[in-house]
């Protein structure tokens, strides 16, 4: 495996590769790997012939009150990781080429980041979508793989890449999980134990949400309430928000007619959490 660091390189061996007529799959992260990261670049592995993993914590999507100079970083626990799982290119570009001092150009995507996440964290998705942007013009990517654990981000890249008819082909990956069901984050280090106990509470509440659903209840509000009632038996647990949205518009829904996410945020202290469950009608 190949660690490239800088734009100009990346896109060189991007242009040669594809020259060459191979498929280039990539998997944009901030690094701090665990299962759920790896089990994107195995599907990438499978996807193209080449294997693309970008490595960039990317100081545009975290508000000055989040946790970019915290953000857990480990760059040989990751190289070693990427090489165990056969990535080809480990792309780790500094902030300061991505970000010279005289940029100014973003790109917003309008309707799927309002809601959800968007409420809490208004400059969030403006940042993933640019640096996302970035990331495709220099990688040229035939596939690029997201995880469903970030949904809203999953569904924002795919709009972004429809309006812009950018020709990459956004796929979509189950949420991997701990024994205990909660979904894997590289945030999850920030836990203490008693919060990492209480967090069981968010899958928990999505599981009774599931049940619900096949048993037939089509009422969102019945549904949210039992999922806020399991959150809130958990002191530690601080509701940002639970609700019920259509799988495609992220538009708030009243009845479950179509596919719908069922979305939530919640802090452990200070660490924000968030998981969902896709429920498709069929
Ligand atoms: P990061 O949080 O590092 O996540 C990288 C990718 O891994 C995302 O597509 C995310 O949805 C996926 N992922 C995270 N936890 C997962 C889990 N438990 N199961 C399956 N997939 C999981 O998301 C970002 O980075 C950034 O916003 C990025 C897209 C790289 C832009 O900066």
């Amino acid at each position: 495996m190949k660690v490239i660091k800088t734009i100009k390189e990346m896109k060189e061996w991007s242009s040669s590769v594809r020259q060459a007529g191979k498929t280039i799959a990539f998997v944009p992260t901030m690094g701090f790997f665990h299962e759920g990261h790896l089990s994107l670049m195995r599907e990438g592995r499978r996807r193209g012939d080449l294997l693309i993993v970008s490595l960039f914590v990317n100081p545009t999507q975290f508000s000055p009150n989040e946790d970019f100079k915290n953000y857990p970083r480990d760059f040989e626990r990751d190289r070693k990781m990427t090489e165990e799982v056969g990535v080809d290119i480990l792309f780790a570009p500094e902030v300061i080429e991505m970000y010279p001092p005289d940029h100014q150009t973003s790109v917003r995507v309008e309707k799927v980041t309002q809601n959800l996440c968007g409420k809490s964290r208004p400059i969030h998705f403006q940042g993933v979508t640019t640096v996302v942007m970035m990331l495709f013009e220099i990688v040229m990517p035939h596939v690029a793989i997201f995880g469903e654990k970030d949904y809203q981000q999953l569904v924002t890249v795919q709009q972004m890449v429809r309006d812009l008819h950018m020709g990459v082909e956004v796929v979509g990956m189950p949420t991997v999980r701990e024994a205990d069901g909660l979904a894997m984050s590289s945030r999850n280090t920030y836990l203490l134990p008693e919060e990492r106990k209480a967090a069981r509470s968010l899958h928990q509440s999505l599981q009774r949400a599931k049940e619900l659903l096949q048993k037939g209840e089509r009422n969102a509000d019945r549904i949210i309430h039992e999922v806020r009632e399991i959150l809130q038996s958990e002191s530690l647990v601080r509701i940002d928000y639970a609700q019920i949205c259509d799988a495609n518009t992220l538009q708030d829904v009243d009845r479950i007619e179509r596919d719908v996410v069922v979305a939530l945020a919640a802090f452990l202290g200070k660490t924000r959490l968030i998981d969902n469950l896709i429920y498709r009608i069929f």
